[in-house]
């Protein structure tokens, strides 16, 4: 039985490298290729793990890129669920650009999912999710899966008793209306949900505190970037300063963040402190090259005291 269960939907196998230059036409000669398991409760479980904390990572792959995931997930121990599909489980590239210090990074689609390929998700979390305390669902819909997916998490995590944490954007998170613990989206996918510009922090915290009202979820942890993040609950809105880091690569830093949060909670911190836990994995994670995530030491120094 584990304390902590993802769902990662539509996961990844992230490649990235390097190169002198993205031009067109021409090869672009990329250096030694790195390859980790992707999709953000992927990445939630794995910096969970990274923490010293306990969680299973549930997801549905296949095709040969699905295999590796598994070959990825084993080599580091990460404990993970894989629901075989059909298609096949998508690659996403990240070129780091030497001359310039930008990055590019290509998204692919995922595979679409049948019917009873999610039921088959959503069967396999009901049965982990009894005894776990946490839920956590992070990343994108696949085609195939109906928008309203992350309300039947909701609703299965209330069932199994274990609180439901939610990091998505768009239509995905739109369709979630009810029995949400905590919710962290960007700012800019709190915009895009509400459909305002909101640009203040009394607009952003009124966004939030209505979207509680309304039932959606206890908690929203809204993150600003470099501009650090707002925690609001019925009874308070706090904004929490950004650690300052040299930037290498932001991929992973809300999955960072998002998993730090949950280690926390589980770890009986207070949502504050578990909150700024999480700017402190999200912060490590942006030192950190192409797809790595953060590394527990640098969580450490940036938190400011040992998580053990
Ligand atoms: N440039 C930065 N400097 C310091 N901290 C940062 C920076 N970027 C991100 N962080 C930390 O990581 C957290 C998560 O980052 P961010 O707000 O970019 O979320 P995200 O989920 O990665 O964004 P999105 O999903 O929109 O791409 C922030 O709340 C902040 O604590
Ligand atoms: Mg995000």
């Amino acid at each position: 039985m584990t304390q902590v269960v993802t769902l990662t939907m539509n996961p990844a196998l992230d490649i990235a490298t390097s190169a002198d230059k993205v031009m067109p036409t021409d090869k672009i000669r990329c250096g030694t290729p790195r390859y980790d398991p992707g999709g953000g409760g992927i990445n939630v479980a794995r910096v969970i793990r990274t923490l010293g904390g306990d969680a299973l990572a549930v997801f549905p792959a296949g095709g040969a890129s699905g295999q590796a995931l598994d070959a990825l997930l084993d080599r580091e121990h990460t404990l993970y669920c894989r629901v075989p599909i059909a298609g096949v489980t998508r690659e996403n590239f990240t070129v780091d650009e030497r001359q310039s210090g930008q990055q590019f990074r290509f998204v692919l689609p995922g595979p679409a999912l049948g019917e009873e390929e999610w039921r088959a998700c959503l069967g396999r979390l009901a049965r982990l999710a009894e005894g776990a305390r946490f839920v956590v669902a992070s990343g994108s819909l696949p085609p195939g899966v109906p928008a309203d997916f992350f309300q039947q998490v909701s609703d299965l995590a209330r069932k199994a008793g274990a609180r439901f944490v939610l990091d998505t954007s768009g239509e995905a998170l739109r369709e979630t209306r009810t029995g949400v613990y905590l919710l962290k989206p960007s700012l800019r996918e709190l915009r895009e949900w509400v459909g305002q510009e909101l640009a203040t922090e009394a607009e952003q915290i009124t966004a939030a505190r209505s979207l509680i009202a309304q039932g959606v979820g206890e908690i929203m942890v809204v993150s600003l970037g470099a501009k650090g993040a707002l925690l609001v609950t019925a009874g308070e809105a706090v904004r929490l300063d950004p650690i300052a880091v040299p930037v290498r690569s932001a991929v992973g830093a809300g999955d960072s963040m998002v998993g730090a949060i949950v280690f926390g909670l589980t770890r009986g911190f207070s949502l504050r402190e578990a909150v700024r836990l999480g700017m402190a994995a999200g912060a490590a994670t942006l030192m950190t090259p192409g797809t790595e995530l953060c590394r527990r030491d640098d969580v450490e120094r940036l938190y400011g005291a040992p998580i053990a």
